[in-house]
């Protein structure tokens, strides 16, 4: 054991864990399906594509959960907070938000403590995202 170079032992990351990029592009796709057909949280998205908010998403999230950090170098330090002060994120939008990403969730038939432990991040991430009553 003592002989392992330091360095040398790879820590597998959740993000490696629950099938790396392919994962969290489905999972992203899904969500954005769902946000595509949501009367409240559709006009809330500036740009007529959805694609790139698809793509930064699931950057994010990627980079997240331990994979590559292209977000950072694309987008710089997350700042989630501050980039959702322009839209009026209230409950109904946060449920909405959940709601899809529910789905999204529940189509990647995860292990359930993998799943678990995403879904718990979401709701978590979710209610930090509220600014407006
Ligand atoms: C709670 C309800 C939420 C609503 C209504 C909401 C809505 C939005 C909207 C309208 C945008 C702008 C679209 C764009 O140009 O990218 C956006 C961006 C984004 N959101 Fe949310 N969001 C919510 C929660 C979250 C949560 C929980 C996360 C993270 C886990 C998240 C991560 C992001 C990211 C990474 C971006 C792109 C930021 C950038 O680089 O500009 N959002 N969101």
């Amino acid at each position: 054991m003592d002989q392992i170079k330091r360095g040398t032992l790879q820590t597998e990351t959740f993000y490696d864990r629950v099938g790396g990029e392919p994962t969290f592009r489905r999972l992203v796709h899904r969500f954005y399906e769902g946000v595509a057909a949501d009367p409240l949280l559709r006009p809330m998205y500036p740009e007529e594509d959805l694609g790139p908010a698809e793509e930064r998403l699931t950057l994010f999230l990627m980079q997240y959960w331990g994979g590559p950090r292209t977000y950072s170098d694309e987008r710089g330090h997350p700042r989630l907070r501050m980039r959702h002060a322009p839209f009026k994120v209230d409950r109904a939008a946060h449920d909405a938000w959940l709601t899809h990403m529910r789905d999204a969730v529940a189509s990647l038939e995860l292990d359930p403590e993998h799943e678990e432990e995403l879904w718990n991040y979401l709701v978590y991430a979710a209610q930090s995202m509220i600014n407006s009553d």
